[in-house]
């Protein structure tokens, strides 16, 4: 199984995703089942690390995303990953629009795997600290639900 995270400028909201859900993973049984990256629908950062706000964020929740470096969606990713999750509707219209026709890849909100948030994962790019925190919040229930539902699916196709 692949997932692939996707924000606008993969320098908050996705990469801070990937580590949270890798963190999460990393303590679970679907472990080494689960490959992650993230990217973004625009292209203005890529090469670059995280924004230094996420790093810190991500960083007091013992979480590493220093190393990560900012990449654009690629068209091979709707080949290549077997669920591509959306950090808002505007990125998720934008994957949508460039998805191949047979294209194999279940895309989706994020957020859809906590159904008791908001929608969209507010962009925290032009605010302060304070977003960052609660991006981190909605990211670690989102990802709470998203473990729980592969961890049904690896059941289901390993029992049949
Ligand atoms: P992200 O946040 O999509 O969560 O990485 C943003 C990063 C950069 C910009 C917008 C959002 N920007 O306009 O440069």
């Amino acid at each position: 199984m692949r997932v692939l995270f996707v924000c606008l400028g993969n320098i908050c909201r996705s990469p801070s995703a990937q580590g949270v859900f890798e963190k999460l993973l990393a303590s679970s049984e679907l472990g080494s089942d689960v490959a992650v990256d993230s990217a973004g629908t625009a292209d203005y950062h890529v090469g670059k690390p995280p924004d230094r706000r996420a790093i810190a964020a991500a960083s007091r929740r013992g979480v590493d995303i220093s190393t990560l470096s900012a990449r654009a969606v690629a068209d091979s990713d709707f080949a290549e990953f077997d669920l591509i999750l959306a950090a808002d509707h505007s990125n998720l219209q934008e994957l949508l629009r460039r998805a191949p026709a047979d294209c194999a890849a279940k895309i989706r909100l994020f957020m859809s795997y906590a159904p008791n948030d908001g929608e969209e994962i507010p962009d925290p790019y032009y605010g302060g600290d304070q977003g960052f925190e609660g991006v981190l919040d909605m990211l670690e229930r989102a990802s709470q639900g998203l473990l729980a539902s592969l961890g049904e699916y690896s059941s289901a196709t390993t029992a049949s």
